[in-house]
């Protein structure tokens, strides 16, 4: 399927329903989205100084904490627009040491070079989720868009030009979800679907709530998001990028909320923490030094104090890891852990 190819539905959601704007969003306190694992990476990371990037600013929260634990400068990356809006009642404070750039992290390289460490903690905020008109969630009747840079192929173009077997593959592949098959029917069968709830309303209907069980349509609506978003292609290009923007002995911290993004980031990192032997796309390489020092083989984890103050800390994996000296190379993105899509 072409993506490319799909036509983009105007939304009239945000005139026909009214919209949170920035300022009410900027209103809703100080800190909306409630940062993970912060902690082990500022403690790890210590002392901080220099140039760091933050590939995923959000909220702020982590770029906050980089300059006021010794950061000279954060370079912010968000491909969202938005967030940078939010950021104006307090990015003041800081002045010329916040960098704000919007873009995908994909091409973080193009944006700071020689860095002293690169943040990345994946996924989407608690504000973009807590925006209906965004169609990140299954709670809140929106229009099914999913897009966080607000540009590209909605959610609707896929649901509304995919083949039953693509979304079934994209249902099964990003959402780990079983009933991939029967869901896919239910879709096409329902089509078109121009919201949030006539999407869930499709799922549960071959789906059923089950009381103590996640709600049915939470595999579907993290997969269609993968999707739309191309989420793993954009991980493995940022760390690739990162690999060629990390001055040596910077850091890389990567947080992960489920399985297929930590598998990429966890492969991608023993790949360049090991003595390369080449690969396909460079076998006349014999051997490649190692370009990450890895910290530590087990993923950190929130304790029990954070997952208590924050239930949303309990899915997320950081990996740390060290550039060296040695040169970035191109990577195998066959070893990587990537699902393969029929779509593809
Ligand atoms: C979990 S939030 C980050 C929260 C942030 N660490 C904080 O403390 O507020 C993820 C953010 O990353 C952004 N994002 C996700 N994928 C991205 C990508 N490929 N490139 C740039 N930004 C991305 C989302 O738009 C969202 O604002």
């Amino acid at each position: 399927m072409n993506l490319i190819r799909m036509s983009i539905r105007r939304s009239i959601w945000m005139v026909s329903r009214g919209t949170r704007d920035v300022a009410e969003l900027a209103q809703m306190g100080d800190a909306p989205h409630v940062p993970v694992l912060l902690r082990p990476i500022i403690a790890k990371t210590a002392p901080i100084s220099g140039t760091w990037l933050d590939g995923t600013f959000g909220a702020g929260g982590y770029t906050r904490a980089l300059l006021d634990a010794g950061a000279d400068t954060v370079i912010a990356v968000d491909q969202d627009p938005l967030v940078f809006d939010m950021a104006k009642s307090w990015a003041d404070e800081y002045g010329a040491r916040l960098v704000p750039v919007a873009s995908n992290f994909a091409d973080l390289d193009k944006a700071g070079q020689n860095l002293d460490g690169i943040v990345l903690d994946l996924g989407v905020s608690s504000m973009q989720i807590d925006q209906a008109e965004r169609g990140f969630s299954f709670m809140q009747d929106g229009p099914l868009d999913m897009r966080m840079s607000q540009s590209g192929p909605t959610a609707a173009d896929l649901v509304n030009t995919a083949t039953e077997a693509e979304l079934a593959d994209i249902l099964f592949q990003y959402g780990e979800e079983r009933a991939s098959r029967r869901i896919a029917k239910a879709i096409i069968a329902a089509r078109p679907l121009n919201t949030t709830a006539e999407l869930v309303a499709a799922i549960t209907e071959v789906a059923p709530v089950k009381k103590g069980q996640s709600h049915p349509a939470t595999r579907s609506f993290q997969a269609l998001r993968i999707a739309v978003n191309d989420e793993l292609g954009a991980l493995i290009r940022g760390l690739e990028a990162a690999e060629r923007a990390l001055a040596p002995n910077g850091w890389l911290a990567v947080v992960t909320f489920h399985s297929l993004e930590d598998r990429i980031v966890k492969r991608f990192l023993q790949s360049r923490s090991a003595i390369s032997q080449g690969s396909r796309y460079a076998p006349e390489q014999k051997s490649a030094a190692p370009t990450f020092e890895l910290q530590g083989r087990k993923a950190i984890k929130a304790d029990d104090e954070e997952v208590a103050a924050n239930p949303r800390a309990r899915s997320a994996s950081l990996r740390l890891a060290k550039r060296t000296t040695a040169a970035a190379r191109p990577s195998d993105w066959g070893k990587l852990g990537l699902p393969g899509l029929v779509f593809r």
